[in-house]
């Protein structure tokens, strides 16, 4: 299932706004100081030494084969985008962990969605555009909300920090009605290549992430998130973020689970999306058991997806009703929506492995009913049974309390795994509802509706047919000869993570970076006077839209009025 729930509202960007940002520089801070072999981890790393904190090869170049980069919880809180170059051309992308397609509004595109977008400029001749089937592969993409973006397959040469990747396959995009605010102009999808519409339309066309893990180019074939509820969140490629993660060991890491069919005869792996099994949940450290949909599938757990491109948490009716009983909730919306006394004094919390992952309740809470004192709205939604067999998603409001990692895997080697690092103290105190009303009223997050004060029946379904049915099953954890990581890496994480210190870390900036959006011309945010390196989204190195005739009518306003400038700051913060 392609559950992307970026949902973005149709809320466009009404003027100038200022974000912060800590700046990008992917330096590759040592996790091994002091001799190479204690970081054996791709041949391509036995060749550099360490100096100066930052990788060196051989030939006293530094290795760029990992980076961070910040993320940013978007002004309508539904997404999180980061910054990459398509075509030398920076765009905002919006980062999806359960979809598999990378893809960017084109000056083709003339659809309302796109409207007040920056986009893949097609009058460019960019010079590292390399065509897929002259333009006519069509590229169809569409999600669990019901929105899709069209267009057709192409390849360009992508940069997301220092790591470039030539030849990346993406959807250039003629025709969408995925909406997004704070000029995100597409989305990144980090699914496994079983997942992607392009890599099933055109042969060896593998995702963004799948591309560096199967070409080598990652120090290790991962990639790592923090978020947070402003820009000081981060995304890593190939590394982890030191400053989040202070010690590996803690990393509590959990094998993808694989779907059937467990095919020897392609070069896809059975792995499918970011799945791992869960146990258990937890209200206020009382246990229950989960309660899988197809029970026989999964030996008795159910199957929780880590998806960042969803803004919310959701489970199965029958783990989602229990779960607010416990909590003393109430249903107030069929669609599977639930509301809590806005004083509740309880923690909840998950377990997929061994440890728990506690939530409080400003982490849980969606925030107060304005209609409705006292009731706060609050996760997780209760959906109905799904074919994938995928009962629990894990979107932003629990993936903000950790920091996850995600493994790709080594062909022969080692299961892709996805590795959590708790936020949040298991022994935290529960937080006082006077904390509770005070983070609420601080962010605003006051929902405008008016509860209803009935009972609402729970709705029935029918458990619809299991989708990945065959009779044929593969162990979690399975190692599969293809479709992940070149097997020049050496794993680390297999044979109980034993060398999980091995994968390096890598430290953002102490720089604040401070991005000033206005749409006709005028900087309305002042910020700091330190040198300015200015990033335009959406225009070509030299375009001047003025002068491109073949562009439609909204490109050339859009290019001229957006003005994007970065002020470094200097910060004593970090
Ligand atoms: C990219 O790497 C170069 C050295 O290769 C370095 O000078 C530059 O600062 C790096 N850029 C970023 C954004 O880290
Ligand atoms: C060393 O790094 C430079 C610059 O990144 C690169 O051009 C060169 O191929 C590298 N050499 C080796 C042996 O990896
Ligand atoms: C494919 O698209 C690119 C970018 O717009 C364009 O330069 C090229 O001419 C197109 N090729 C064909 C065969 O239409
Ligand atoms: C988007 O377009 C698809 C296909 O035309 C349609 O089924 C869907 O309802 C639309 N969704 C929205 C939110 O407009
Ligand atoms: C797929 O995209 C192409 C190109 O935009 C479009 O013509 C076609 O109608 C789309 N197909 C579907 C099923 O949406
Ligand atoms: C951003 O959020 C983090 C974590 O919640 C917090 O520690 C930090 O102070 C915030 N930064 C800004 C600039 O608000
Ligand atoms: C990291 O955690 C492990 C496992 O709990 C522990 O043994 C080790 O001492 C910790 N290391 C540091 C530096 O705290
Ligand atoms: C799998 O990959 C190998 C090596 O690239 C290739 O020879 C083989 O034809 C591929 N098989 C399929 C079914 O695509
Ligand atoms: C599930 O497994 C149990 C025990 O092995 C078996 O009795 C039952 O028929 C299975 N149910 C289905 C739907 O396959
Ligand atoms: C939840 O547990 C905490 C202790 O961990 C306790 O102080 C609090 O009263 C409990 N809440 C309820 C509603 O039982
Ligand atoms: C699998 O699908 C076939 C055909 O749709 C059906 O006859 C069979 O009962 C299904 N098996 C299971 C275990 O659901
Ligand atoms: C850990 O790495 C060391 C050195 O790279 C290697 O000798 C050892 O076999 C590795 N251990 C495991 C369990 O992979």
């Amino acid at each position: 299932m392609l559950v992307l729930l970026i949902s973005f509202l149709a809320l466009l960007n009404s003027g100038a706004f200022g974000i912060q940002l800590r700046r990008v520089f992917p330096r590759a801070v040592a996790a091994c100081p002091s001799s190479t072999s204690d970081c054996t981890l791709t041949s391509r790393q036995q060749l550099q030494s360490v100096e100066n904190g930052v990788n060196m090869n051989i030939t006293g170049s530094p290795v760029i084969n990992s980076a961070i980069v910040p993320l940013t919880l978007s002004s309508d809180q539904r997404s999180y985008y980061t910054i990459i170059q398509s075509g030398h051309t920076s765009f905002r992308i919006g980062l999806d962990t359960a979809s598999a397609d990378l893809w960017l509004v084109s000056s083709s595109c003339t659809s309302g969605a796109c409207s007040a977008l920056p986009k893949y400029q097609l009058g460019y001749q960019s010079p590292t555009f390399v065509p897929v089937n002259s333009n006519s592969t069509a590229f169809n993409v569409s999600y669990a909300d019901g929105t899709v973006a069209n267009g057709f397959v192409a390849m360009e040469t992508v940069q997301l920090s220092n790591l470039t990747v030539p030849n990346q396959a993406f959807g250039v995009v003629t025709d969408t009605n995925v909406t997004s605010s704070d000029q995100v102009s597409g989305i990144l999808g980090l699914g496994f290549p079983r997942l992607s519409r392009v890599f099933n339309t055109v042969v060896n066309a593998t995702p963004f992430f799948a591309t560096m893990a199967q070409r080598g180019l990652l120090d290790y074939p991962l990639f790592g998130i923090s978020l947070t509820r402003n820009s000081s969140g981060s995304l890593t490629f190939g590394a982890i973020d030191g400053s989040v993660v202070s010690n590996t060991s803690l990393i509590e890491w959990n094998e993808v689970v694989p779907f059937a069919p467990f095919a020897a005869e392609s070069n896809t792996s059975s792995y499918l999306q970011w799945t791992i099994p869960m146990k258990n949940f937890f209200v206020n450290g009382t246990a229950a058991a989960v309660q899988p949909t197809f029970p026989n599938i999964t030996a008795g757990s159910s199957l929780a997806l880590f998806d960042v491109g969803a803004s919310g948490i959701f489970g199965p009716w029958q783990d989602v009703e229990r779960l607010f009983t416990s909590l003393g909730g109430r249903l107030v919306d069929a669609s599977g929506q639930w509301a809590v006394p806005c004083d509740v004094s309880e923690t909840i919390a998950f377990q997929f492995n061994q440890q728990q992952f506690v939530l409080q309740p400003t982490d849980y809470l969606i925030g107060p009913a304005t209609g409705s004192p006292g009731l706060c709205l609050s996760w997780p939604r209760a959906s109905p049974p799904s074919a994938d067999g995928i009962d629990w998603q894990f979107g932003t409001p629990f993936l903000r309390t950790v920091y996850s990692v995600y493994s790709f895997g080594i062909d022969r080697k080692e299961p892709p795994m996805i590795g959590l690092y708790p936020l949040n103290a298991a022994t935290a105190p529960v937080e006082s509802p006077e904390q509770v009303e005070a983070f609420f009223s601080s962010a605003s997050a006051a929902i405008a509706t008016t509860l209803p004060n009935f009972p609402i029946a729970t709705p029935t379904f029918t458990t619809p047919a299991y989708e990945f049915n065959v009779s044929v099953t593969a162990s979690q954890g399975a190692i599969v000869t293809s479709g992940l990581a070149t097997s020049t890496y050496s794993a680390v994480l297999a044979t109980k993570h034993a060398n999980v210190t091995a994968i390096q870390a890598l430290t953002p900036s102490p720089t604040l970076v401070t991005f000033l959006i206005t749409q006709d011309g005028q900087v309305r945010t002042s910020v700091s006077t330190v040198a300015t390196p200015t990033v335009t989204l959406g225009a070509p190195p030299g375009w001047n839209a003025g002068t491109s005739l073949s562009v439609p009518m909204d490109i050339i306003s859009m290019s001229s009025l957006l003005v994007v400038l970065f002020s470094f700051l200097s910060s004593t913060f970090l």
